[in-house]
């Protein structure tokens, strides 16, 4: 059975919080929620919870997970190398949604990282996770809080319709402010590399290190093999409807595009669930569609707060499509568009 304690972000009430380090101490699963999306944890020195965490999920072991920590000193005791581009990120991006790759400490167990010498590792923003961590006192390893291959959970009512009865407490501490996963920036290779583009943007990064920053591109479709971050599958994040993804640099045609498919999957008989952003809802009025708003195109943080929760509604909605479109690749919209492609079962380009 899964036990549930609502939470206030704003000021954790303690009993609460001790309550679910204990039961994180014995071995048990908590999911709790981040300032990206709700993280399943586990204590991440307890080789059996942290298989208990693959079996809840289904997830295979080839796919590491990231370590969360509470306090600069608990980073000691996840690795014994702190390069000097780790300093600079760590003082401007932690706690934040920032992961780095960094030489795995050997208490880490390997299980943790599926075998590699490396650890992932951030210290999230959020009030609870921090409490939570730093009450246990360990290190807490923790994937997103849902079915291996679906859409990360936003909300608790996301986690429960995953996982209820497969772990062992939740934390219903509201939404996150984020909404799409923490940046995953290698720093043990020659040059950083972003393997996951997330909540701190590759502008960002490039800032405060002052260097060059790539971008492990494994949104390329074909490149399953030659992935650096071992478990970044390309078709992640997947609804159980398909979706196609429009991508344009001119958001205009993007709309007439939508507008065109949509309308082929209606004349098959198909529901359709349309991706839409407020300033172009008036393209879709006529059209026998479901429609979830995700924002204005201005906020690109608003959209990817609003995105997983968005799929999640035209799922349970059952739609057979969900369609949407692309919204650039500065700062957030790289996260975004790496995401959406990871849900689509289709990509159409257009000028
Ligand atoms: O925002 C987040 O990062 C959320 C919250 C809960 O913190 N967590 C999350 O975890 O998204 P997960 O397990 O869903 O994604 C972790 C990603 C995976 O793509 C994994 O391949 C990569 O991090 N990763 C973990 N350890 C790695 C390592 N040693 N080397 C390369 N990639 C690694
Ligand atoms: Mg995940």
């Amino acid at each position: 059975m899964t036990l549930i304690l609502k939470i206030d972000p704003r000021k954790p009430d303690l009993k609460k919080i001790e309550q679910a380090a204990a039961c994180l101490l014995e071995g048990n699963l908590v999911a709790f929620p981040t300032e990206t999306v709700y993280g399943l944890g586990a204590n991440a020195f307890n080789r059996k919870a942290v298989e208990r965490v693959f079996f809840a999920k289904g997830r295979p072991f080839q796919d590491p997970l990231i370590v969360h920590i509470a306090l600069l000193r608990m980073l000691h005791e996840v690795t014994q190398h702190i390069p000097d581009a780790a300093q600079s990120l760590i003082e401007r991006c932690w706690p934040g949604p920032l992961t780095l790759i960094l030489p795995r400490h050997p208490r880490i167990p390997a299980e943790v990282s599926a075998g590699l010498n490396t650890v992932a590792v951030r210290m999230p923003s959020h009030p609870i996770a921090l409490a939570l961590i730093e009450s246990a006192g360990v290190p807490v390893a923790a994937p997103s809080a849902n079915r291996f291959g679906y859409t990360s959970p936003t909300s608790a009512a996301h986690v429960l319709a995953d996982l209820d009865g497969r772990i062992d407490l939740l934390i219903d501490g509201g939404m996150p402010i984020v909404g799409v996963e923490s940046t995953v920036l290698d720093l043990t290779q020659s040059v950083p590399i972003i393997l996951r583009p997330g909540g701190v943007t590759q502008e960002q990064l490039i800032k405060i290190l002052d260097s060059e920053v790539l971008c492990g591109d494994q949104s390329k479709r074909d490149q399953i093999a030659a992935m650096p971050s071992p478990g970044m599958l390309t078709r992640h994040y997947a609804p159980h409807a398909t979706l196609i993804l429009i991508e344009s640099e001119n958001s205009v045609n993007a709309c007439r595009q939508l507008v065109i498919e949509a309308k082929l999957r209606l004349d098959w008989g198909k529901r359709v669930g349309l991706l839409v952003v407020d300033e172009e809802a008036q393209f879709f009025e006529k059209l026998d569609v479901r429609i979830e708003k995700i924002g204005s195109t201005h906020n690109l943080a608003q959209i990817a707060n609003r995105l997983y929760s968005a799929i999640r509604t035209l799922d349970e909605e059952q739609v057979d499509f969900i369609l949407a479109r692309s919204f650039g690749t500065n700062g957030l919209g790289l996260a975004i568009l790496d995401r959406l492609r990871r849900a689509a079962s289709t990509i159409i380009n257009i000028e």
